[in-house]
């Protein structure tokens, strides 16, 4: 099909929610993409920090097509091989005791939410108010959206579903004012993504962790996008010595197909009972045996080192060609998710728009800023290539 036929029938017929760029891509190699003009594009976004093992990764690609060949789907009234593995590798290092599979990271999240109220309504608590930071992003349904402290993204749903409440990201004061008696969690970003790649800082998470454990509150990180080795740890929060009681991954933990889920721990984890939750598709084999092999290579292959060790290059190489520019306002992240914030006289997303034209692939986030959050095999080479162009923008722009 023509790419304007694709786009016509996108502009008749698609709910009017997207703002497309004039690509349509067709396939993948390693961390390139090929568009059906045939142009290549190294891809440093990685389907917004999804595509963790690039494109057509061999092991990937045999694991979906043999589990595709013998069942793809079953309900949840069934057992499965793939989801019971994913479940044990999830869960033998006794971090988490229970898992909830599901399909997106705004699911994991309606989960955890679901997870606090049953507990202060098992407990008769009353401790259903989960405390959430401004310019956080927890998921576009009506819950989710009403956890994520950005009012573009839940005012014009209102009606609202009560029992949320935002505080400054960062201040442990703000948060203990907020604790009324009815409030029963804290649910953070271990580093905001959508707002711009910021980063907790190691005093407040810790100190929100502390102060959690003090007063019986849960905490509830939200792991959709720096979880699954995004930052070189299975888990972010493993960067901070800490253990929330809830956590979500979604995102890089199918490697690009859809799977998320809620891990649980302690009283917490025990508290559903049958028909108290639910999905149809969530924990499906085909989706399992996905995240099988991306779990799997980030537990049993030195993985997570390498995203590590390729992550400080990219932040070297960053900083080394970029820092100077006039343009530059901040560098930050952790592993291979590293936002670099503009001055406001240059537009991110103007930025990415010259990348995109020179084959390179980043995105945009709150604060003018570019998100870069490659595939776990980019190479040096490639880093090298992203930062040499985006040097040649900023020289060439004189504002
Ligand atoms: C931290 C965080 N939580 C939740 C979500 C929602 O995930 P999904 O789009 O898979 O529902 C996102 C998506 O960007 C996210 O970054």
């Amino acid at each position: 099909m023509e790419l304007e036929k694709i786009k016509e029938i996108e502009k008749d017929h698609y709910l009017k929610l997207f703002k497309r760029h004039n690509i349509c891509f067709e396939r993948g190699e390693g961390c390139t993409l090929y568009d059906t003009a045939g142009h290549a594009y190294t891809d440093f976004f990685g389907g917004i920090a999804v595509n963790c093992l690039g494109y057509n990764h061999p092991d990937l690609v045999k694991a979906i097509s043999d589990q595709a060949a013998k069942l793809i789907h079953v309900s949840n009234l069934y057992y499965n091989i793939p989801q019971a593995e994913l479940t044990e590798k999830l869960t033998r290092d006794g971090t988490f005791s229970r898992i909830f599979l599901c399909n997106s990271g705004a699911e994991a999240n309606e989960c955890a939410i679901k997870l606090v109220r049953k507990y202060a309504c098992e407990t008769g608590s009353g401790k259903t108010t989960v405390i959430t930071a401004n310019e956080s992003f927890h998921g576009r349904t009506l819950a989710t959206v009403t956890a994520t402290g950005q009012a573009k993204y839940s005012d014009p749903f209102k009606p609202l579903p009560a029992g949320f409440k935002h505080v400054p990201y960062g201040d442990l004061e703000a948060l203990r004012e907020a604790t009324t008696p009815d409030v029963g969690a804290i649910m953070l970003e271990c580093i905001q993504g959508e707002s711009g790649v910021r980063p907790a800082s190691y005093d407040y998470l810790v100190g929100a962790y502390a102060f959690a454990k003090q007063k019986g509150l849960l905490l509830i990180l939200d792991e959709v996008q720096t979880g699954s080795g995004r930052t070189g740890k299975f888990y972010c929060f493993e960067h901070y010595g800490i253990q929330p009681d809830i956590v979500t991954l979604a995102k890089g933990l199918g490697g690009g197909v859809p799977i998320a889920c809620c891990l649980a721990r302690g009283e917490v984890a025990e508290t559903f009972r049958p028909g108290d939750h639910g999905t149809t598709f969530g924990g499906n084999p085909l989706a399992c045996a996905a995240a099988n092999v991306v779990v799997g290579k980030l537990q049993e292959t030195d993985l997570l080192d390498r995203v590590t060790h390729i992550g400080e290059y990219l932040a070297d190489a960053l900083a080394s060609k970029l820092a100077r520019h006039k343009f530059v306002l901040d560098i930050r992240g952790k592993g291979l998710l590293r936002g670099v914030q503009l001055d406001e006289k240059l537009s991110a997303a103007t930025v990415a728009g010259k990348l995109l034209s020179l084959g390179v692939i980043v995105g945009t986030c709150g604060h003018n800023t570019l998100r870069i959050a490659p595939p776990y095999i980019i190479t040096r080479e490639e880093i090298d290539d992203l930062a040499d162009k985006m040097e040649t923008i900023f020289s060439n722009t004189n504002i």
